[in-house]
């Protein structure tokens, strides 16, 4: 299109939100994504990519305000990957996210008429999160505000923090970060200034050399445990002495961390999880309560990171689920068991399957610790086990209601086929991708169900993510 070249200057009015949170507007037709631009905005800003049908730009000048702008909280927002949307008020997050729920279900889905209900706003909008997950790198990124300070930087290759939206190679080097807690905040900044004096290099993408490599704290939010494992690539007897100084003197000046590991990730593959792990403090892993019952969370499982979005969550998924008592319930991709022990008391009896063996193991530790009798876990990969004549099905019986939580992928289309095969009564579908989630429903539907309704929940706020439950029926 004439005059609409990477580099050229476009004003442009705002008119909506698309997932993943660019702001829309068009110029001479053209579709154009605005990059932290809100609906009501009129800016005038530079195009940064072109593409046939559309265009990406970045703002330049705001020319009018949102009405439904609100003044940031943190002093990261704009160069943090961490949120989002921040900028906008908390209930036009959620009308807005609810909106993008519809139009996923019907551009993918082809849902035209599903009921999909107003999302449930997390009851926390800041410090909820009970996870987070740091970087290490030497590549710090300084923020807008850092490089006009004209301060100089102790450790300037050497940063401790999120990635920079949309720069996977650059790490902000955060003080303080409103998603977990000040707790969390005080640990991170321990082991930053820690690590940049111990001699040994951040970890790099780039050539993979480097020691340090992830942090992530978890706590119990309503338990105050509070686990830290340190990831770093093996740095052998020199590594291994580094990380247990940092351990005594980390528990020494916070007392209130319940337990330590260290874990090694010899892989290239950029993923805070490792080949080996050791206890340095404490027994390994935390606990947290969802609604009446406490679970066990080890650093390999899945817990959900909002743990009050997560008692919303469930609950929706139970009342979707009308257990009566008696019903064989199937809990796929069951994590640490939560969703099928939060359902147990509902339930005739449970079985959950969850691939990872540490989470199968904490789940029933989980089921033991709340005294539930009705759960049965088994370890393994879902595609694996639902056909064949040693199914899961065939070996634990017709399921009455199956409850399903994928990760972002969305359920294996094998899967889908067995368990319309199986042609339970009832499905409860917990989803944080509404795209896949859409796709799959789709699957569904074609097999025979019905998809009665949605509701999606706010698990992530001031981020572009929502977490959907849909109910299916024969
Ligand atoms: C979104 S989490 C849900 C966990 C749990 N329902 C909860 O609420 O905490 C998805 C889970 O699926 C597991 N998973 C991923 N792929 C799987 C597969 N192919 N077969 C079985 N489980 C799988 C993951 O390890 C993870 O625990």
């Amino acid at each position: 299109m004439a005059g609409l070249k990477k580099g050229a200057e476009v004003e442009l009015e705002i008119e909506s939100l698309a997932f993943g949170a660019d702001g829309v507007g068009r110029v001479n037709g053209m579709v154009v994504f605005v990059q932290g631009a809100l609906p009501g905005q009129r800016v005038r800003a530079k195009i940064t990519r072109k593409k046939k049908s559309h265009a990406y730009a970045r703002i330049l000048d705001v020319l009018r305000q949102s009405p439904d702008y609100q003044e940031p909280e943190c002093v990261y927002f704009g160069d943090c990957g961490g949120c989002a949307l921040q900028h906008l008020k908390y209930d036009r997050q959620i009308e807005i996210k609810t909106r993008q729920v519809q139009e996923v279900l019907q551009h993918i889905g082809g849902f035209a008429d599903v009921p999909v209900l107003p999302a449930l706003p997390s009851p926390k909008p800041f410090f909820y999160r009970n996870k987070m997950e740091f970087t290490f790198s030497p590549h710090r990124w300084l923020t807008r505000r850092e490089v006009e300070s004209g301060q100089t930087f102790e450790h300037r290759h050497f940063a401790l923090g999120l990635h920079v939206r949309g720069r996977f190679d650059k790490t902000l080097a955060l003080k303080s970060c409103l998603l977990q807690s000040k707790e969390s905040d005080a640990i991170r900044n321990f082991v930053a200034g820690w690590a940049a004096d111990s001699g040994l290099p951040a970890y790099t993408t780039r050539d993979h050399t480097g020691f340090w490599r992830f942090l992530v704290i978890r706590e119990g939010k309503r338990t105050g445990e509070r686990l830290v494992n340190i990831i770093t690539a093996d740095g052998g007897d020199e590594g291994r002495e580094a990380v247990q100084r940092l351990t005594a003197e980390l528990i020494e000046a916070m007392p209130e961390i319940t337990t330590v590991v260290h874990t090694i990730n010899r892989s290239k593959a950029q993923v805070a999880t490792g080949d080996e792990s050791e206890v340095l403090h404490g027994p390994g892993y935390i606990h947290e309560r969802i609604g009446a019952f406490r679970f066990r969370i080890s650093p390999e499982s899945f817990f959900q990171t909002n743990t009050e979005g997560a008692e919303v969550l469930y609950q929706t998924a139970l009342d979707f689920a009308q257990l009566t008592g008696s019903e064989t319930l199937y809990d796929l991709y069951c994590g640490a068991g939560t969703i099928g022990i939060f359902m147990s008391p509902k339930a005739g009896r449970v079985i959950g399957v969850e691939i990872v063996p540490e989470a199968v193991q904490d789940a029933e530790t989980n089921a033991e610790l709340n005294s539930v009798a009705n759960c049965t876990f088994v370890v393994g990969d879902l595609k694996e086990h639902v056909a064949g004549a040693a199914s899961l099905f065939e070996q634990h019986g017709r399921p009455d209601v199956v409850v399903l939580d994928p990760p972002r992928a969305g359920i294996h289309p094998r899967v889908v086929q067995e368990i319309v095969r199986e042609a339970p009564p009832r499905i409860v579908y917990v989803s944080c991708n509404p795209s896949t989630f859409a796709r799959d429903a789709r699957l569904f539907c074609d097999g025979g169900y019905r998809l009665l309704k949605v509701q999606p929940v706010d698990m992530f706020p001031h981020t572009a993510h929502i977490e959907v439950v849909g109910l299916f029926e024969r």
